[in-house]
């Protein structure tokens, strides 16, 4: 492979999301090259990449185009065109992670049955092809409630989610193929990051501990070191070894794990990028997500994962019921706490829970990290 430090490598990034200007952020400290591909032409990368291509990371065409000059292919999104990846590796590109993650990850269904042919531990689960398969699949005694129904692909941000408790819930199913998954008695929700290099080197980043918002069901607080026990942190970076080593991964890849209320572990999903549950990497760890990811794909021995100080994540959500122009009202206050810092992702337009930046609290104590998180939480609203 051509040297990635070099004036003339060039990284391709499908996607120029906040993961997107997070990874070319880190890849410029190397004076590595940044290409993205977003729709958008004033995605969050716009500023932050060497050269933004205006175009769909879904279109066959558009990818392949994008792809074709490019040393290495790397994601911050999964919903890409797999077949011009494909293409694009049977000509010799490097793809990482490859086509054949890509795939399984991609599909929710797919997803599960990986890890049940694996024995990797997840909660039982039916695949359906339309709502009236699961309503007749209820009536004959083979779904009980209470469920999680997921739709097979697109989803993100518990969107394409419905949580059907009974049948008061049933007018919540999503139309498409999906996945019927028991529900689980959650205790904590976890999440794991781990990398694996194109020699085979792994390292796993300490758990950490996510708390979701309820209405909108995504994340709201991360807090890393997660209060677990060495026997659960343990069995998390097993669960996350036995995925990355099973699907011959290369690459960063979010581990997202269940703790019920009797102590047992299950993986949730996968997500084959940097994520929001590793944000607080940035000031948190000795490596940043974003330069795990680079070092991984790049060819580089992977970087310490210790944790350097405990940390409060935020994410800094559009306020409900606003939709426009976005204003980061109180920010001059926020800007007082000390150990806060702040990324705004750029978005011009903001929308109720829309993920418009974060903020990571860094402090020697986690119970005061938290305190200023939440002071943080009470006082920037994001309005239009
Ligand atoms: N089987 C389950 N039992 C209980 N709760 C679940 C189950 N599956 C999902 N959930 C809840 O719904 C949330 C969203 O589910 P999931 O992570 O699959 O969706 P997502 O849209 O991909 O989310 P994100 O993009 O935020 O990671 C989980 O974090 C969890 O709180
Ligand atoms: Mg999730």
């Amino acid at each position: 492979m051509k040297q990635a430090i070099s004036s003339d490598f060039k990284l391709g990034i499908l996607g120029g999301g906040q993961l997107g200007k997070m990874l070319t952020l880190a890849a410029s400290n190397w004076d590595v090259n940044t290409y993205v591909l977003d729709p958008n032409p004033d995605c969050p990368s716009k500023t932050t990449a060497t050269d933004l291509t205006v175009g769909s990371f879904n279109d066959y065409d558009a990818v392949y185009a994008f792809g074709k000059d490019k040393d290495v292919i790397t994601v911050e999104i999964e919903s890409v065109n797999i077949e011009a990846l494909r293409k694009l590796e049977e000509e010799g590109k490097q793809v990482f992670p490859d086509t054949k993650a890509l795939s399984i990850i991609q599909d929710k269904g797919l997803q599960k049955q990986f890890y049940s042919d694996n024995g990797i531990a997840t909660s039982d689960f039916e695949l359906f092809e339309t709502t009236a398969d699961i309503r007749t699949a209820i009536e004959n005694g083979t779904v009980t409630y209470p469920f999680v129904q997921k739709l097979r692909t697109g989803g993100y941000d518990g969107k394409g989610v419905a949580v059907i408790k009974s049948e008061t819930d049933l007018n919540l199913l999503l139309e498409g193929k999906s996945v019927v998954e028991q529900m689980v008695n959650i205790n904590k929700e976890i999440a794991v990051i781990v990398a694996r290099n194109t020699k085979g080197e792994v390292k796993c980043f300490p758990a950490v501990e996510m708390e979701f918002n309820p209405k909108a069901n995504l994340v709201e607080f991360l807090f890393s070191p997660a209060a677990i026990s060495e026997a659960h942190e343990n069995e998390a970076e097993q669960l996350s070894r036995s995925i990355v080593e099973h699907l011959d991964f290369v690459g960063l890849l979010a581990v997202e794990l269940f703790i019920d209320n009797d102590g047992k572990m299950f993986v949730n999903e996968v997500a084959p990028r940097p994520h929001n549950s590793g944000h607080q990497t940035i000031e948190g760890n000795v490596t940043s997500q974003y330069q795990q990811h680079l070092r991984s794909i790049l060819g580089f021995p992977l970087g310490s994962t210790a944790i350097t100080l405990p940390s409060v994540m935020i994410n800094i959500l559009g306020e409900e019921g606003y939709e426009g122009n976005v204003v980061y009202d109180g920010m001059e206050k926020c800007m007082t706490v000390e150990g806060a810092k702040f990324h705004i992702y750029g978005k011009k337009i903001t929308k109720s829970f829309r993920k418009m930046g974060h903020a990571t609290v860094i402090d020697k104590d986690l119970e005061s990290a938290k305190k200023k998180a939440n002071y943080i939480k009470e006082h920037l609203k994001v309005i239009a």
